[in-house]
């Protein structure tokens, strides 16, 4: 199999406003400066027009959508809404949404209205710090994905990303071999579940910085998925020049 181009994507979560908008800019010339990888940024739903307007060569992503096209939902933004802003892109079943509601069901009707406004979708899975600690991880992260994809799915277009809950915004990692271990059980759960031959991105995500760049591309090369690093504009550059050199 080739390898393809690393994917990094930052996730800002709700940070950032107007006057952040140069931290894009700087991002988007970092990542013009390295073809050999791919970057996305995704933001405040807030920012997504100003950010895709400032700078089109950069993908501009949301980090949640409704599940609904439309309708009486005050404070919801639906997928077309993201698409329609200059989003190219779009996270569903990131554990902060899923420990604040969000169920497989709802990840499902999320991922499929997103694939439906014509967006890419990140869909982030991960085992939680019993499960890993018990050895579960592979295991509860693999039946996390297949309960969360819709029967019918544009593997063209999504991406997954495994984030395990107790590595994200804590500073602690797994090991390569765990990372790889689970990358390998969700690329295998995903060629067992049929549904076309297209093979979706798996990225690495939790805690991602500079210092561990290397160690996780090697684990899982498809990409990463950066939160707080994404912020500090040093930290990303760092990362992706550390992923451009490692490909
Ligand atoms: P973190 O967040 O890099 O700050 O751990 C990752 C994420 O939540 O996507």
């Amino acid at each position: 199999m080739t390898r393809r181009r690393p994917l990094l994507v930052g996730n800002w979560k709700m940070h950032g406003i107007g006057a952040d908008l140069g931290q894009v800019a700087a991002i988007a010339d970092t990542a013009a400066r390295h073809p050999g990888v791919e970057v996305a940024l995704c933001l405040p739903s807030t920012l997504i027009d100003r950010a895709a307007r400032l700078r089109p060569d950069l993908a501009i992503g949301a980090q949640d959508c409704h599940a609904a096209p439309a309708g009486a939902f005050t404070g919801g933004i639906s997928a077309a809404m993201v698409a329609d802003a200059g989003a190219s892109l779009v996270i569903v079943g990131h554990s902060e949404r899923r420990s604040q509601g969000d169920d497989a069901a709802m990840v499902r009707d999320k991922l499929m209205s997103a694939q439906a406004a014509g967006l890419d979708v990140i869909l982030c899975v991960g085992e939680t710090a019993n499960d890993h600690a018990a050895g579960r991880g592979a295991h509860a992260v693999a039946a996390e994905m297949v309960a969360s994809l819709p029967p019918s799915c544009a593997r063209e277009r999504l991406i997954v990303a495994y984030e395990p809950r107790w590595a994200i915004g804590t500073g602690r990692t797994p090991t390569a071999a765990e990372v790889k271990a689970v990358v390998r059980r969700l690329r295998e759960t995903l060629a067992d579940s049929g549904h076309g031959s297209a093979a979706p991105r798996i990225l690495y995500g939790g805690s991602v910085s500079p210092d561990n760049t290397a160690r996780l591309l090697e684990a899982a090369p498809d990409g990463l998925l950066v939160g707080a690093a994404s912020l500090a504009p040093a930290e990303f550059d760092r990362i992706i020049t550390i992923a451009a050199a490692a490909g």
